[in-house]
């Protein structure tokens, strides 16, 4: 933690003295991103989530918690999970939600891979495509479960980036819209051909039988009437 290029202000989630300052801003910055009633989890996720499975962390300005991730650990041991990435809604589009994402890669230099779940209609994919500036691609490891209130969730794997900060913060430009064909006409998926997803049901059972038979990665994300991701066969 030394090494961060950050100031860090360090606040430990099982001590009684930060149940206020973890109220007054942890559950303030859930509020103004998902309105009054929060993230659909329960409270005590927001006091103590940390301390058996994971942490979270986020950027303070002029005192105020303006972005937050929260992570948590995997079976497999080499493995984090992201289970959130928010910013305040008056701080979005200057980069802090790949920053945010980049401080929680920094703090878990010592995994080898993170994953995340995501529905097609989440505006934190542009953030995670990111992650494959480092080269790898982020694989689409299950499709069409149930997650928090979404059912038609997709879960990813990435390669933990060796230099998160560079490899967020650098440009990924998303591959043209007419790549792809829709997932419900595509007929023989051959290596490299690329599909369209909307968020469906029919859609995201499709992307789970494909996911099943062939390896996948999301590459893609548009706003169409609704929006759609683009995934790719190798
Ligand atoms: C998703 C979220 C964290 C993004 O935060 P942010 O600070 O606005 O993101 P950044 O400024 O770092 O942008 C990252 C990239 O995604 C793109 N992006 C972000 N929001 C976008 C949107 N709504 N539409 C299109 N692109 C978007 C940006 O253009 C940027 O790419 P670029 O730098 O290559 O142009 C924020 O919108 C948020 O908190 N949303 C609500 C909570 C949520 O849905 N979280 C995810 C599920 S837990």
């Amino acid at each position: 933690m030394d090494a961060l290029p950050f100031e860090l202000k360090v606040v430990n989630g099982i001590l009684p003295e930060a149940a206020a300052w973890i109220k007054e801003n942890i559950t303030v910055i859930n509020q103004r991103v998902y309105g009054e009633k929060g993230m659909p989890t329960e409270p005590w996720i927001d006091q103590n989530f940390g301390i058996t499975a994971g942490f979270t962390a986020g950027f303070l300005h002029r005192g105020e918690v303006v972005s937050m991730v929260r992570a948590c650990g995997s079976l497999d041991p080499g493995t984090v999970h992201i289970w959130t990435l928010m910013v305040t809604p008056a701080y979005r589009k200057l980069g802090l939600g790949k920053a945010t994402l980049a401080l929680a890669c920094m703090l878990c230099s010592h995994m080898s891979k993170l994953t995340f779940i995501t529905q097609v209609e989440d505006e934190a994919i542009p953030v995670y495509l990111h992650l494959s500036n480092s080269g790898g691609k982020l694989k689409v490891i299950g499709a069409g479960f149930h997650h928090t209130h979404m059912p038609n969730s997709i879960a990813c794997e990435a390669s933990m980036p060796e230099s998160p900060l560079e490899t967020l913060m650098s440009r990924y430009d998303m591959p043209p819209l007419e790549d792809a064909v829709e997932i419900s006409r595509a007929q023989e998926l051959k290596a490299g051909s690329r599909l369209l997803v909307s968020s469906s049901h029919k859609d995201v059972v499709k992307l789970a039988e494909h996911a099943s038979t062939r390896t996948l990665a999301l590459v893609g994300w548009y706003r169409r009437s609704s929006p759609v991701i683009m995934v790719e066969v190798s």
